[in-house]
Order: structure tokens, then sequence, then C-alpha cells
């Protein structure tokens, strides 16, 4: 009989690139949970894949969703939350309540499963507090600290919940019978990304021939890491003899400023009009790019594709997106003005 895997919000990007990465890579019997599938997740997977292949829709918010799952899986992948800055500048609440109650949904029904590995996902922003304060290197190790710098703004609501998960999944997994694992992600990206990043943003906005195009925060930095490289990296992180209880910064090692990306993307698209600086959101970070050495020791984590050729790959995806649909379903870009900034 086959090992059985589960993916928490398995229909979201990443979550779904995990799946296809398994199903072309290993031979699991697969569940996938999640309460809103938005792209059409079928057409990544052949006919006879998704025979084999058991959709869940099931808001994870309630503790009941948790008793259609089976108990004896091997491998889960928590990826369910809420994600996106507009998401978070908007409605801080709600991402508060949506993100901790799947993390306790979550550990309340493995406390009483037979899963022996999970891995959760957490992010770079629960550590942008203390790079803002000048406290710690870059490119980034799992060792530092995690600092959110001002609790009263919305903005950080998300970091805030990762951190609560960081520790609320290592510290049950020290009195439960499974084991955790995390894993930082770094400003992941790819095509069908969904509607909420940096990348889809400004191909829509070149696409709506903005000029001057502003280029908030233009001075700043990211490493941007390519969807297939992180899939694969996820799934090494969680099947790693040497990963249990242990935190992991997924991403790429090269750090490129976001006017270097905005002109890359403007030239994809054509544009031949004026850029201006701009600023961007109060509490966005300086600087970001991971070390992603332990990753790399412990389980060969060895991103293969370069921004460059990721960019390319992505802007067209969503270049045939923008004109044959006019525009994003949702998560569209929204100035600094609209969000109330
Ligand atoms: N994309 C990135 O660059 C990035 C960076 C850092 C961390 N992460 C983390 O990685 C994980 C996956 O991110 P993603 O980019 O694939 O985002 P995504 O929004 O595409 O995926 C998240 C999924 O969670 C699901 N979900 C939300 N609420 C749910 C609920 N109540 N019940 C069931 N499912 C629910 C959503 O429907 C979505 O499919 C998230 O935990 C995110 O915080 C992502």
């Amino acid at each position: 009989m086959k090992e059985k895997v589960l993916i928490l919000g398995g229909g979201g990007f990443i979550g779904m690139n995990i799946a296809k990465y398994l199903n072309e890579n290993r031979d699991y019997k697969l569940t996938i949970a999640d309460n809103y599938f938005y792209r059409d997740f079928e057409q990544y997977f052949s006919e006879s894949d998704l025979e084999s292949i058991e959709i869940l829709e099931s808001d994870l918010t309630l503790e009941s969703s948790f008793n259609k799952l089976d108990k004896d899986y091997k491998y889960v992948y928590m990826l369910a939350s809420v994600v996106g800055v507009n998401n978070t500048i908007e409605n801080p609440e709600e991402v508060i309540r949506v993100n901790t109650s799947i993390i306790m949904n979550s550990l309340n029904w493995l406390s009483h499963s037979e899963v022996s590995r999970v891995l959760f996902t957490s992010t770079s922003e629960a550590y942008a507090g203390t790079i803002e304060n000048d406290q710690y290197k870059v490119p980034t190790d799992e060792k530092i600290p995690l600092t959110i710098n001002n609790i009263k703004e919305p903005r950080f609501a998300y970091a805030v919940t990762k951190i609560l998960g960081e520790s609320a999944f290592l510290n049950y997994s020290k009195n439960f019978s499974f084991s955790s694992t995390i894993v930082r992600y770094h400003n992941v990206f790819g095509p069908d990304m969904g509607f909420k990043h940096v990348i889809p943003h400004l191909v829509e906005r070149f696409i709506k021939k903005e000029d001057p195009f502003l280029m908030y925060g233009f001075d700043q930095t990211r490493s941007f890491s390519y969807i297939s490289d992180v899939a694969e990296g996820s799934v090494l992180a969680l099947e790693s003899p040497h990963s249990k209880e242990e935190i992991y910064h997924l991403g790429s090692e090269e750090e490129v400023t976001i006017e270097e990306l905005i002109k890359f993307v403007g030239k994809l698209c054509n544009f031949a009009g004026v850029y201006k600086e701009a600023d961007t959101f109060p509490g966005s970070v300086k600087r970001r790019c991971p070390d992603i050495s332990k990753s790399k020791k412990e389980f060969g984590y060895e991103p293969k594709i370069h921004w460059k050729e990721g960019v390319e790959i992505t802007v067209n995806w969503y270049k045939d997106y923008f004109l044959q649909e006019g525009s994003s379903k949702k998560d569209g870009f929204k100035s600094l003005e609209e969000l109330g900034n």
C-alpha cells in the first residue's frame, strides 16, 4: 500500500506545486485540503493522476474539517494561510483569526494522529524587524532572532501569526509523537502565483500603460525564489533525516534591487516611458536575502532557475493572462493611497 501525504492549503500556489512535484517524483497517495481552489487545479494533472489524488474542499478554520482526514499520513505539509500585503493591511484581524485558527486546529488534530512528520511554512517577514534595526547580517541565516517592530501596525499581523506558528509547531512536537520542520520562504514566484505579489502587480501596471511608472521601494532589495526550486526544497526539507525540529531558509542567494526587477519586467513588457522613484509601505524591510547554506548542507537544496529566467517565464504567463482577461481576478495592485497609507 502507498504511503499517504496530506497538503493543507494544497490548492494554493506553493501547495499545488508541491503536489505536482510529489506526483512527478514520488509514489504517494496524495490528499489535498483547501477551502478555495482559485486556479483550474485540474489542468496541472493528467486524468489518471487525478484519479489517485483526493481533493477535499474544507474550511480549516473549523475543527470539524479535520474529522474528514485520515490519521495515518506519513508527511503533512501545512501551507494553509491568509497571505498577501493587501490582506494584511486591510483586514489584519481576519489574518489573525484565520491563520491562528488553522495553526491550532492542525496541532490539535496532529496531537491525536499517527502522523510522523509535518512541515510548517513560515516567512522571512518573521525576522524583517531584526534586519530593519540593523541587528543582523544579510544574507541571513536561521539563527536570527525574530522581531516585531511595531505591534500596533496592521502590516505586522501576518508575521505575528507566523512567529506563533513556528513556536507552536516546534513546542507541540516536543510533547507529541510527530516531528516538525519549519521552512521560511523568501519571495517565491512563478506562473499562476495569484495576483497579490509584486511581479503580477508590475505586469498589470505595465499593461495598463502607467507612465511615468512609479518604482515603489526602488532601493530595497529582495531575493526571488522560483517556484519549482521551492517546491523541491520543501519536499527535501521534510523528508530529510536531519530536519526534525529544525528551521531552514529556502530561497535564492542572489540579492536584487527592486529598481533592477522593475526595469527588467519593463523591458519584457516593451515599456518605453519614464521611471520615477517612489516610497513604499511603512514597515517594508529594506534588504532581504537568505543564507541557504544550512539547507544546502543538510538536504542538498540547490536552486536551479536564475531569477531572470524565472521572471521571463512568469511575465509571459501574466502578459497572456491580462491580455485575455483584462484585469486580475482579485488581489490586484493597489496604490499606497488606496490602501489608506
Ligand atoms: N508565496 C510566498 O512568497 C511566501 C513567502 C513566505 C511564506 N509563504 C507561506 O507559504 C504558504 C503558501 O503560500 P502561497 O504563496 O501558496 O499562498 P496561497 O494563498 O496561494 O496559498 C494558501 C492557501 O491556503 C488556503 N486557505 C486559506 N484559508 C483557508 C481556510 N480557512 N481553509 C482552507 N484553506 C485555506 C488558500 O485558499 C490558499 O489556497 C503560506 O503559509 C504562506 O504564508 C509564502
